[in-house]
């Protein structure tokens, strides 16, 4: 029996990775803090196989999170074959105008926790084990307007290239998933869903999203773009001078506070 964990499931890419995982025979070890979703979430899972999820409800900006989870992790003898970075969310607006709490709550889910869950997971790894690390599109260049979220999903997916390189070594993996624009709460969280660049990149169904996922682990591909159109779109963003792509962001994402 294969086993996952994954965060940030209590709704969106979360969610559709456990259910598509346990379909798959995975039995998911998931956490967010939303314990009514995760509750409906796990009826859901038992209803494809029984005792196939298990849930804890947990915060990844509180300090005592990790050791809570490893403790856990220890008292069941779990081991893993992939963990989910999936957890974090987004900001619309001016940078100016953002709290400072949501600057140091957005760095500490999207960065500081993803790279803590990584580390503290390496010991409980299954030989051939996989980290999927939840990146964006936005991972490739600056965003005005969106900018603490850009560049931590910056941070995301380089961290994740290097521990590919870095986990070879040991047997295991890291994967980048980067998805475009996907129908879920994010853009509810990140204020974003009337943004002009949620209109003009085309939004992707979740299943979808997760489907295109599962097929790039099984190819163990470094970088998993989940919609084909979006290669095209980075490979120009490659090219491109990074201020000409920073401005067109910008462009498209001012709009929204006009
Ligand atoms: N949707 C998109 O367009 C899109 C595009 C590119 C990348 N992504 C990335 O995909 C990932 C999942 O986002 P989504 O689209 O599925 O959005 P979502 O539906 O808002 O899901 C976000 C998940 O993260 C969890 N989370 C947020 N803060 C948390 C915290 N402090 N502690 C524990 N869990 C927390 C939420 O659970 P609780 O609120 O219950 O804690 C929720 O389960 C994110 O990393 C996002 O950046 C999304």
């Amino acid at each position: 029996m294969k086993r996952a964990l994954i965060s940030g499931a209590s709704s969106g890419i979360g969610e559709a990775f456990t259910l598509a995982l346990v379909q798959e025979g995975y039995d998911c070890v998931v956490f967010a803090r939303r314990e009514s979703n995760l509750q409906d979430l796990k009826q859901r899972c038992e209803k494809i196989r029984e005792n196939s999820c298990s849930y804890l409800v947990l915060d990844a900006r509180e300090e005592n999170t990790m050791d809570i989870l490893e403790n856990v992790i220890q008292d069941k003898q779990w081991t893993f074959d992939l963990v989910i970075n999936n957890a974090g969310f987004g900001y619309i607006g001016d940078f100016k105008d953002m709290k400072e709490s949501t600057i140091h709550d957005m760095i500490e889910v999207n960065v500081n926790f993803l790279t803590r869950l990584t580390y503290r997971m390496i010991p409980y790894m299954n030989q051939g084990g996989i980290f999927l690390q939840v990146s964006s599109l936005a991972g490739s260049m600056s965003g005005p307007y969106m900018n603490v979220y850009y560049a931590t999903k910056n941070y995301v997916s380089a961290f994740s290239l290097a521990c590919d390189i870095e986990f070879k070594s040991l047997g295991l993996r890291s994967l980048a998933f980067i998805p475009g624009p996907v129908h879920t709460e994010f853009g509810q969280v990140a204020k974003a869903g009337s943004l002009p660049i949620f209109k003009t990149i085309k939004s992707q169904d979740v299943t979808q999203a997760v489907k295109f996922a599962l097929k790039g682990i099984q190819k163990r591909q470094r970088f998993i773009v989940s919609q084909p159109i979006h290669r095209v779109l980075l490979w120009c963003v490659k090219w491109l001078p990074q201020s000409w792509v920073a401005h067109i962001v910008a462009n498209l994402q001012k709009k929204r506070t006009q």
